[in-house]
């Protein structure tokens, strides 16, 4: 069966000059949950990006045994969802059903068959019994889950999010951990919080300067505090 994700020597520079990734190898297996830790500007967003096919650089990225090019893209975006860091890029509908319904209504779905993954979709994360609201009166939390909900009504086998736990207060948080928990989809999460990276993933990919430092188990690699604090990063404070 082919990876959920596969890049070979994969670089990227902006087009200023700033190399944001450099020679990347990563495979990922369908149904882990990886989280991509490092510091401020390590390049994880950037490689979020690139599995999205909004980049390109050199090198080669498949999803799901596509080849990511400009023929394969409408495909690899039904395969991948991507949350993007700041969640109202992700909504701009007048109604949290607009919103929700966008994706699958995009893919041609019947009318009957949107509702349905609206209504699943609010479930999962949720928010039923909120779709008429507008997005933009939700709170922070609430339009986290909510963008989450826009990636899972197109019912995507691999999940991105980019800093999902930003501007979330420990209640919220502790939602969004345990959101992410009952998701079977492969997850690809970056984050700087290492409590909350240890709270959902299997397996870390720690990245510093557009490089891939460190790839492993994941509490073998945050409670590692050489390697943490050499790279600008907290071990986690509570170990369960
Ligand atoms: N649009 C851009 N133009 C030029 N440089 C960028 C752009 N976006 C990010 N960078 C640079 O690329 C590097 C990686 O950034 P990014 O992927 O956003 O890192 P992270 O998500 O880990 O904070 C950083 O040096 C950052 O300054
Ligand atoms: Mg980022």
């Amino acid at each position: 069966m082919s990876k959920a994700i596969e890049i070979e020597n994969f670089s990227y520079g902006y087009p200023d000059g700033t190399m944001a990734l450099s020679d990347i190898k990563l495979s990922i297996e369908h149904g882990q949950k990886v989280v991509l830790i490092g510091p401020n500007g390590a390049g994880k967003s950037t490689l979020l990006l690139t599995m999205a096919g909004f980049v390109k650089g050199t090198g080669k990225v498949f999803i799901d045994g596509l080849e990511v090019n400009r023929k394969n893209l409408k495909n690899i975006r039904t395969c991948l969802g991507s949350c993007l860091e700041n969640p109202d890029d992700q909504l701009f509908m007048p109604t949290l059903f607009d919103d929700v319904a966008f994706g699958p209504l995009n893919m041609g779905l019947g009318v009957e068959q949107v509702k349905k993954r609206v209504a699943d979709a609010l479930q999962t994360v949720g928010l039923a019994g909120m779709a008429d609201k507008a997005p933009h009166h939700l709170s922070a939390g609430q339009k986290r889950a909510a963008a989450i909900a826009t990636i899972l009504s197109m019912t995507p086998k691999i999940i991105t999010l980019d800093e999902p736990d930003g501007s979330l207060d420990p209640r919220n948080r502790n939602n969004l951990i345990k959101l992410l928990g009952c998701l079977t989809q492969t997850l690809i999460i970056a984050t700087c919080n290492m409590n909350f990276a240890a709270a959902i993933a299997d397996r870390a990919v720690l990245m510093d300067k557009g490089q891939i430092i460190a790839d492993g188990d994941a509490k073998e690699i945050m409670w590692d505090f050489k390697l943490m604090n050499g790279h600008g990063l907290e071990v986690p404070t509570a170990r369960d």
